[in-house]
């Protein structure tokens, strides 16, 4: 796997280590360039390589975590690149219009904050199982404390209210597990789940809040809310992560690739 996230690293960034943990050389990719066969005939080898070394060293020895940390750090920091040059953070969220019981409230001007702190949780670990010949990854990602906002317009009979609803949510964790199939020389998405969905806190402010309308309000919303920065955080998380393995795919099966 370190020779993997190395490539993970070049895909995503076109910056590139030279020399993988085990002290292969890695020949320096760029995303938008076409691999002339030369390349893949190289990066072929090298995934042998690798794949013998793993095979001999029956894995699990501790030096390995600390270095799919090291990378996995690196990596994420390109991600929070990526999520603030593509407009992401913030992001914003769409209108909406709950029904909270006794009224409806309509939220519009979302945005939600702090997706770029995503950060690494834990160590990540890999495994190799020589029966399956597939290599796992595993890691934990979080976003400590992501805010959001909403425009409130609430409805209860002829009372009217507006105002601003702030949201905090914190500690939501997210387990990633990562393989590769050493038989047909494919990456893949085992899950992507979370371990931790999270804290959520939402307070409302503005003009004429009556009491018992907030409490309807925070009842129904807090829950659809989280669930709703849930997705987001989710889709954030998942797409990299997708193309990512897409285009190692496509690195290793340059015509037959079809997904
Ligand atoms: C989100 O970020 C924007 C732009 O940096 C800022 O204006 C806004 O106050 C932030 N909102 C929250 C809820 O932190
Ligand atoms: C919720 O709000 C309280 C009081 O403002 C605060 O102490 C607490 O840390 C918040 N919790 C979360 C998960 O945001």
């Amino acid at each position: 796997m370190k020779t993997l996230i190395i490539f993970a690293f070049c895909v995503t960034t076109s910056l590139c280590f030279i020399k993988s943990a085990t002290g292969n050389e890695i020949p320096n990719f760029n995303m938008d360039e076409a691999l002339s066969p030369e390349d893949l005939q190289k990066l072929e080898e090298l995934v042998a390589k690798e794949k013998d070394i793993w095979e001999k060293k029956k894995l699990q020895d501790v030096s390995s975590s600390a270095i799919i940390d090291e990378f996995l750090d690196r990596l994420l920091e390109n991600v929070k690149v990526i999520i603030i040059k593509n407009g992401i953070d913030p992001t914003s969220l769409p209108d909406e219009r709950v029904n909270i019981g006794i009224g409806h409230t309509d939220l519009t001007e979302g945005q939600l904050n702090d997706t770029s702190t995503i950060q690494r949780y834990e160590d990540a670990t890999i495994s190799y199982d020589e029966g399956s010949r597939q290599l796992t990854a595993e890691m934990v990602l979080r976003f400590e404390d992501l805010k959001f906002i909403y425009k409130y317009h609430t409805k209860v009979t002829i009372i009217s209210m507006t105002g601003h609803l702030h949201g905090d949510i914190e500690h939501i964790h997210i387990h990633v597990k990562l393989g590769f199939d050493f038989n047909e020389y494919k990456m893949f998405v085992d899950s992507i789940d979370f371990k931790h969905t999270g804290d959520i806190n939402i307070t409302f402010s503005g003009n004429g809040a009556v009491d018992w309308i907030i409490n309807a309000m925070s009842k129904v919303l807090t829950t659809i809310l989280h669930d709703l920065i849930l997705s987001i955080v989710k889709n954030i998380v998942e797409s990299p992560i997708n193309a990512l393995v897409d285009a190692i795919n496509k690195i290793f099966h340059p015509t037959s690739f079809i997904l």
